[in-house]
């Protein structure tokens, strides 16, 4: 305000000074000049009152603003002191407490914690950084839920630490929120895990679809040879018959075409015992991969197995593309075989449905070294290849660009997560065409067992 300090000064030296004829004239013009000063400074002081007024109301405004937000937020606020000491509170945490704030307002933060929580308090005053925990409060009938707190420190006007502002929110929403997602991600584990068995059945019946064609061909000619020994066993008698009655031999051996018997025998007998070799070995395989436990791991012979693979999944696809197989001789790796199996099965099942309408279809499937301890199967095709913007999907679950009945988009997945259990590894593979997919495996540990 800018009071003129000079004017009583003046004023009095026009009072003392000096002659009083000159006091009369120059009196009443000091008067005036008094009275003209005196409105002035009233006029100022009206300025001064109204400018203050306005200043006044709008910090009101302000502060009523300021008020409203801090009532209006959902949150709770907590300024302290240096010393813990709550200065101002908001609504939020008055209702949270059920405490009245002339109650907490001067109390220590310490007394308002649940008291698991009391020791955080000190920490709360006098941290020089930003923190954030899990604290509950102390309310009229017990404790709060449990609040996630922010708290930061609170500087004064010159910068020194003057104690801290809390913010909070419970977090019993959050965790509930959380809960029922965590409910809604098994569930979905569990539906993803009952549709992997689905797959497996469905695979398992494409399985017992092939093994049944496989067998019918070595059972029909066992079957055919048996009827045919079966008649050769009636002539034999009756040619046998007719000798004990006295019958010419010579005649009879060339009636009963005992010659056209007797050399067909040895083909006969040795057909059937290939026909009776060939369902052994399928019977064998089938013990194989059905008789492997968890966690039952032995050598494979990974020629065997490309080999057995390969039938099968052309079998499955009933489709007419050339595999071509090649191994490194004796290369084994350490696993369970009949997972193994289907791996290679998956794969070169993908690799058919690649190459389909080409008309040069070709599948490659190699068995080569990965280094010392690793082998590698690839699997090559001729097909479209794999468009780079899906490569990173396809081992994805349920990631499938067929149609529905032709693929679930499971094969890649269950493929994958074998080889990572197995302790290696699926991927795709660079290839000059096509797609090729390369399966690596640790070496197996001894010599394979040799089957049965
Ligand atoms: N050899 C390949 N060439 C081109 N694309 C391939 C090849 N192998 C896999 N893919 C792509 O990867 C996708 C996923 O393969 P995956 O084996 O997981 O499922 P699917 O073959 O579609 O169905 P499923 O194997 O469950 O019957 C396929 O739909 C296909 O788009
Ligand atoms: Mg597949």
């Amino acid at each position: 305000m800018p009071t003129e300090k000079g004017r009583p000064d003046r004023l009095l030296d026009h009072v003392a000074g000096p002659g009083t004829a000159a006091l009369d004239g120059a009196g009443e013009a000091m008067w005036l000049d008094v009275i003209a000063k005196m409105d002035e400074v009233y006029s100022d002081l009206l300025r001064y009152e109204t400018d203050l007024e306005a200043k006044n109301s709008e910090l009101e405004e302000a502060q009523a603003f300021i008020s409203s937000v801090i009532a209006s937020v959902s949150d709770i606020l907590v300024v302290v002191d240096a010393a813990g000491r709550i200065v101002q509170v908001n609504p939020a945490f008055v209702r949270l407490t059920g405490v009245s704030e002339a109650e907490i307002v001067g109390s220590a933060l310490a007394a308002r914690l649940a008291p698991a929580d009391r020791d955080a308090a000190a920490g709360i005053a006098g941290a020089a950084q930003p923190s954030d925990r899990e604290l509950r409060f102390l309310t009229r009938d017990g404790v709060s839920d449990l609040m996630a707190v922010a708290s930061s420190p609170r500087l004064d006007h010159a910068g020194r630490r003057a104690g801290a502002v809390l913010t909070g929110r419970p977090i019993g929403e959050l965790r509930r929120a959380y809960e029922a997602l965590h409910r809604a991600h098994q569930e979905l584990q569990q539906a993803q895990r009952k549709l992997v068995e689905q797959e497996k059945m469905a695979s398992l019946g494409r399985l017992v679809a092939g093994v049944a064609h496989e067998l019918n061909n070595p059972i029909s000619f066992v079957y055919g040879n048996i009827h045919t020994l079966d008649r050769y066993r009636t002539r034999l008698t009756g040619y046998l018959d007719a000798l004990h009655r006295g019958g010419d031999p010579d005649e009879l051996r060339r009636s009963h075409r005992i010659d056209a018997v007797v050399e067909d025998l040895a083909p006969l007998i040795e057909g059937t015992l290939e026909g009776a070799v060939r369902i052994a070995d399928i019977v064998r395989n089938l013990r194989r991969l059905s008789f492997t436990r968890p966690g039952d791991r032995r050598p494979v012979d990974l020629e065997r197995l490309v080999r057995t693979a390969a039938t099968w999944a052309a079998k499955a696809k009933g489709d007419a593309v050339a595999i071509s197989v090649s191994a490194e001789p004796g290369a084994t790796a350490e696993g369970q075989e009949g997972q193994l199996h289907q791996v290679v099965v998956n794969l070169i099942e993908n690799a058919i449905d690649a190459v389909r309408g080409r008309p040069d279809p070709r599948v490659e499937v190699s068995v080569g070294a990965a280094g010392p301890d690793m082998v590698e199967i690839r699997v090559a095709d001729n097909g479209p290849g794999v468009a780079p913007e899906i490569a990173d999907k396809i081992f994805e679950p349920f990631f499938t660009t067929k149609t529905v009945g032709e693929g679930t988009g499971l094969g890649l997945w269950i493929s994958y997560s074998i080889a990572r259990e197995h302790g290696g590894e699926l991927a795709l593979a660079p290839s000059a065409e096509g797609a090729a997919f390369a399966l690596r495996l640790p070496r197996g540990r001894a010599e394979p067992d040799a089957g049965a």
